[in-house]
């Protein structure tokens, strides 16, 4: 049996060549658009659970946009602040804000039962829904939104004393459920600064 060798010679090694530097120029175009569209990497399926104990995905929101915070009922500060300029940006609003639907989803699955983390928001805003789960659902959903959460045991040992240290990004989802934009409230943006760029994004998509 006879074994033909051929040679592949010049040509044919340019030919390799181009295709090895196309390959490498789409590797990068890809990596490189993936970096410019976020919006895959923020959000995406949840289920949870509401007070009385209603189980809500992220389906029952479709059609209208979505804030979605996550935080806790105990924590000392920053989610006290970001509820009431929550609160404060849907008055703003007016009545734009029948166009979104708030969340707050608690990092805090131990402590923060349906009941307790929907009575907690909405003595910041009736509109504004808590959202339980078990440490697994909320563990999924936080991935899902890039949060990052851990919890700090206090220095006195005490179990039910902890402070959870959370993340605290305001997410403006589209109508579709597809991530839009961020807020960060503790980093100087406030209530105008939300209210007006919901606004903006709102009355792009109605104009389309
Ligand atoms: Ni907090």
């Amino acid at each position: 049996m006879v074994v033909q060798h051929r040679r592949i010679g010049p040509v044919g090694i340019g030919v390799l060549l181009l295709l090895l530097i196309g390959a490498a120029v789409a590797f990068a175009v890809s990596a490189w658009s993936g970096i410019g569209q976020p919006s895959n990497a923020i959000g995406g399926p949840f289920t949870l659970t509401a007070a009385g104990g209603q189980r809500l995905t992220d389906q029952a929101f479709r059609g209208k946009w979505m804030l979605v915070y996550f935080g806790y009922s105990s924590c000392p500060d920053v989610c006290p602040t970001t509820l009431a300029e929550i609160a404060e940006t849907l008055d703003r609003l007016g009545p734009l804000s029948a166009r979104l639907q708030p969340l707050f989803i608690t990092v805090d699955p131990e402590r923060d039962t349906p009941e307790v983390i929907d009575a907690y928001v909405k003595a910041f805003d009736a509109r504004i829904v808590g959202l339980a789960g078990t440490a697994a659902e909320i563990r999924q959903v936080a991935k899902a939104y890039r949060v990052h959460y851990a919890r700090k045991d206090a220095p006195d040992g005490n179990r039910r004393a902890y402070l959870m240290e959370h993340s605290a990004f305001v997410y403006l989802m589209g109508p579709d459920g597809t991530y839009v934009t961020l807020f960060a409230p503790g980093r100087g943006q406030g209530p105008d600064e939300m209210a007006s760029l919901i606004r903006e994004h709102l009355a792009r998509s109605s104009s389309r």
